[in-house]
């Protein structure tokens, strides 16, 4: 099948002919494209056109796609029964190594990200007897009816400041504040503190587009909920194994953490953790009910002890920072030769080109940015091999599978691009 019949085909499966809303491409004018294989930084489409991949499946794959220790440990996994609805080994496996390199006491399993966050916040809700979440405009917790509240990335990209079918009653629990913003954050409490629940945030935020956190906000986060007895929940989806072999650092005073993508190795997982007294309500320990067919499924298991053995000794780590180094002084180079208001901000292999002249500090200013052009630059590097996120308000992940010869023929690619829409 070619791109289009695939397209055409999906069209008649699936709402918008995709299985989540931003692989459609449609805020940047284009059309899904179907990947059928990838290997290392680069990824194929069904007519066997070559990309160079910083989508890198939205965060998971910092060891680029296909690592071998991966592959291998899933095909055994694979070949031992796919899954159980028992407890495992794997989960053991995986388990003593998130918990002894994050310091949390005790996590659970579950599929997604989504479930992770949802789950935190009933924990925070039963642990506190409170009912009110606060989160930060622009930040992305996946999409459970009281996250779906002035979300970033794919939501506004569709425009949505929130989803239908989500009841008032629901979405007026939850509380938004400016991202980044102390005084905010601690007057909240001054008024609202004695009936808020949690207060939860990325650790960075990467769904308005990188936007890296003030000082401030951070001891702000640490200080205001602990004083009024609500809990802090540190959404590391991205973050977690991604910023270095852990949780990033920034929020070490969170109550709850929540996981995803890396610690699968790019299979379906999340995880929740915290002390054991907080995880102790949950079932059947507790009062907390969670529950998950396919939780810890074996496979999962498999490929996240691969991937974190491989990461454990910090050299991926060091070697995509130094490529996303490289990529950061390129572009700003690329920005500059052509001439066109652009600002790139990275944080270890982490990185987003604004179309504003100043790396936004918020979400009201990344949304300042000129989408209409991202949505050209991003079609002018497809033209030439590149996979951007299909969106302003993403990040691009640099893996440590990327080379120099990648990164140099993106900066090419960019530094011809911006001239082109410069001139247009
Ligand atoms: C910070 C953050 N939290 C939670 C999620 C939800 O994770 P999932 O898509 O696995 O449900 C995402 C997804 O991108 C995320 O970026």
């Amino acid at each position: 099948m070619t791109n289009a019949a695939t397209r055409d085909a999906a069209r008649q499966l699936f709402p918008g002919g995709v299985n989540s809303p931003v692989r459609s491409f449609r805020s940047v004018g284009g059309g899904a494209i179907p990947i059928v294989r990838g290997e290392g930084a680069l990824i194929f489409d069904t007519e066997g056109n070559r990309y160079i991949d910083y989508i890198a499946a939205f965060g998971p794959l910092i060891l680029g796609h296909a690592p071998a220790p991966v592959v291998e440990a899933v095909r055994k996994a694979a070949g031992e029964g796919t899954a159980f609805g028992a407890l495992t080994p794997g989960e053991v496996e995986l388990g003593r190594r998130v918990t002894e390199a994050t310091g949390l006491e005790r996590i659970r399993f579950v599929n997604s990200g989504t479930e992770a966050t949802m789950t935190a916040i009933r924990l925070a809700r039963a642990a506190t007897g409170r009912d009110i979440i606060v989160k930060f405009d622009g930040c992305y917790h996946g999409h459970s009816d009281g996250l779906l509240v002035k979300a970033g990335s794919g939501v506004a990209t569709m425009g949505l400041s929130d989803s239908a079918g989500v009841p008032e009653q629901i979405a007026g629990l939850t509380a938004v504040l400016p991202y980044s913003d102390a005084p905010a954050l601690e007057a909240w409490f001054r008024e609202h503190g004695e009936q808020t629940a949690a207060v939860i945030v990325e650790s960075i935020a990467g769904n308005m587009g990188l936007v890296p956190p003030a000082q401030p906000f951070l001891d702000a986060l640490q200080s205001a909920p602990a004083k009024y007895g609500a809990l802090l929940i540190a959404d590391e989806v991205i973050t977690g194994f991604r910023m270095r072999y852990g949780l990033s650092d920034l929020l070490p005073g969170a109550d709850l953490v929540c996981l995803g993508k890396i610690i699968g190795g790019g299979l379906p997982v999340g995880a929740f953790g915290g002390s054991a007294k907080l995880m102790s309500l949950i079932a059947p320990e507790g009062p907390v009910y969670q529950a998950g067919t396919l939780s810890g499924n074996p496979l999962v298991m498999a490929a996240g002890v691969a991937m974190l053995d491989t990461l454990a000794d910090g050299a991926p780590y060091k070697r995509a920072d130094e490529l996303a180094r490289h990529l950061e002084n390129g572009l700003n180079a690329a920005i500059k030769r052509a001439e066109v208001t652009a600002s790139v901000v990275r944080m270890g292999s982490m990185l987003t080109l604004f179309f504003r002249r100043a790396v936004p500090t918020d979400y009201a200013e990344a949304r300042e940015s000129d989408t209409g052009l991202f949505a050209r630059y991003h079609s002018a590097m497809l033209a030439r091999g590149i996979m951007l996120p299909p969106s302003q308000f993403e990040t691009l992940f640099v893996s440590a599978a990327h080379n120099e010869a990648a990164i140099d023929e993106t900066v090419k690619a960019a530094h011809e691009s911006l001239r082109e829409i410069a001139a247009s």
